[in-house]
């Protein structure tokens, strides 16, 4: 069974858009071995848009000779070799977003191509789709189709929310689907795709089907294809925390081959990633926010499979290091309860807690903790 927790990976996109070649995604499969990348839960390298050759040959898609050489069964096989699995991108419509040839009308032959070359991956987007057609019925056809190959190919749905995918995704076969537009590397966007748009939709989510709210921005700073300017570590901090807690599956989307140190201590914590790994497959909720537009103060709980509760607090404000409290009641712990409290971020155990947890928090930074009832 695929995707029984958030998958985890690397797209091309967000640094590099267009501008691919086999060697970036050779080394970047070297990257998650020497960088410890692969040692911490990523598994799938997926190339997006632009692989594709301008036109089919005998009613196939092909790759762009002059990117890749040596072809994408060849790229595949090296993927795999390093014991990653390796994901591909198409389109609903009659050609990507950028123009390329994609997979209306072919949704057959095409999964049959992708998996004769090993491809454990399909993310799905919906630009040029036939005016009329029912969006949803697309996306049945080809997870039906990628079903009917018998090779296991993890199905990621980009149709940016429009219809809803979270109602009808996983009968479509999808194990994830974007909940909305692109993410740019900004902070307003972090803000506006994951703070204001995810939450409500945490009932949707669970193992094998779970809600996208787009690849990391972590670790651009402000270079590569989405790049809005950038962010500060504390913005990356804050963007990690809310897609561990949201169960979010975790694509990274800056270069993994030239990573700076803070990029790698928080995309790589163990402790955080496990929150989001976390078998019990819940979406974090918000249990609160405090403050007013542009100063709040916000709280977001996901329970874990062993009782425990992970708390993720967030200043919002733009200025000021602001108090973050999460009360016990709020996410359904009694208020007599005691509860240990352990700092993720800082691996530290912070001591024992009664009724609620309160921290100072610095502008647009988070702490991440872990509440265990004690019994
Ligand atoms: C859409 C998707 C992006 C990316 C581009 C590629 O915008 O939402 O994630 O795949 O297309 O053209």
């Amino acid at each position: 069974m695929l995707a029984q927790t958030p998958p985890m990976g690397w797209n091309s996109w967000n640094t590099f858009g267009g501008n691919i070649h086999e060697d970036l995604i050779r080394e970047t499969a070297d990257a998650f071995i020497s960088e410890g990348v692969k040692e911490a839960g990523y598994e799938y390298v997926v190339i997006d848009d632009v692989w594709e050759a301008r036109e089919r040959v005998d009613g196939r898609l092909t790759w762009d000779e002059a990117k890749f050489p040596n072809g994408i069964p060849a790229l595949a096989e090296y993927v795999h070799s390093k014991g990653l699995k390796f994901g591909i991108y198409s389109c609903a419509g009659s050609h990507t977003c950028a123009g390329m040839p994609a997979s209306y009308g072919y949704e057959e032959v095409d999964a049959q191509t992708f998996a004769a070359w090993g491809v454990d991956f399909l993310k799905y987007d919906f630009c040029f789709a036939p005016a009329g057609v029912d969006g949803p019925k697309l996306y049945q056809r080809m997870g039906q189709a990628l079903r009917a190959t018998g090779r296991e190919i993890l199905f990621s749905l980009c149709e940016w929310g429009m219809h809803k995918p979270w109602e009808w995704g996983a009968k479509a076969g999808g194990h994830m689907w974007r909940t909305t537009g692109d993410i740019n590397d900004s902070w307003a966007s972090i803000v506006d795709i994951g703070f204001n748009r995810q939450a409500g939709l945490e009932a949707y989510a669970g193992p094998g089907h779970w809600n996208d709210p787009d690849m990391l921005v972590v670790g651009m700073y402000g270079k590569g294809n989405v790049a809005e300017g950038g962010c500060t570590d504390a913005e990356y901090r804050s963007h990690f925390s809310l897609w561990c807690l949201l169960a979010s599956p975790l694509m990274l989307g800056c270069d993994a081959r030239a990573m700076n140190q803070a990029t790698r201590d928080i995309v790589l914590n163990r402790a955080v990633i496990a929150v989001n790994q976390d078998p019990l497959g819940r979406q974090g909720y918000r249990v609160g926010g405090t403050g007013w537009a542009g100063e709040t103060v916000e709280a977001w709980a996901k329970p874990l499979h062993d009782g425990s509760i992970a708390v993720g607090l967030f200043n919002l404000g733009m200025r000021n290091q602001r108090r973050a409290t999460v009360a016990w009641e709020a996410v359904g712990l009694h208020d007599r309860r005691p509860c240990k409290v352990r700092d993720l971020w800082k691996g530290m155990d912070l001591g024992v807690f009664t009724g609620d947890f309160s921290t100072l928090i610095d502008s647009h930074d988070a702490a991440l903790v872990k509440l265990t009832p004690i019994h």
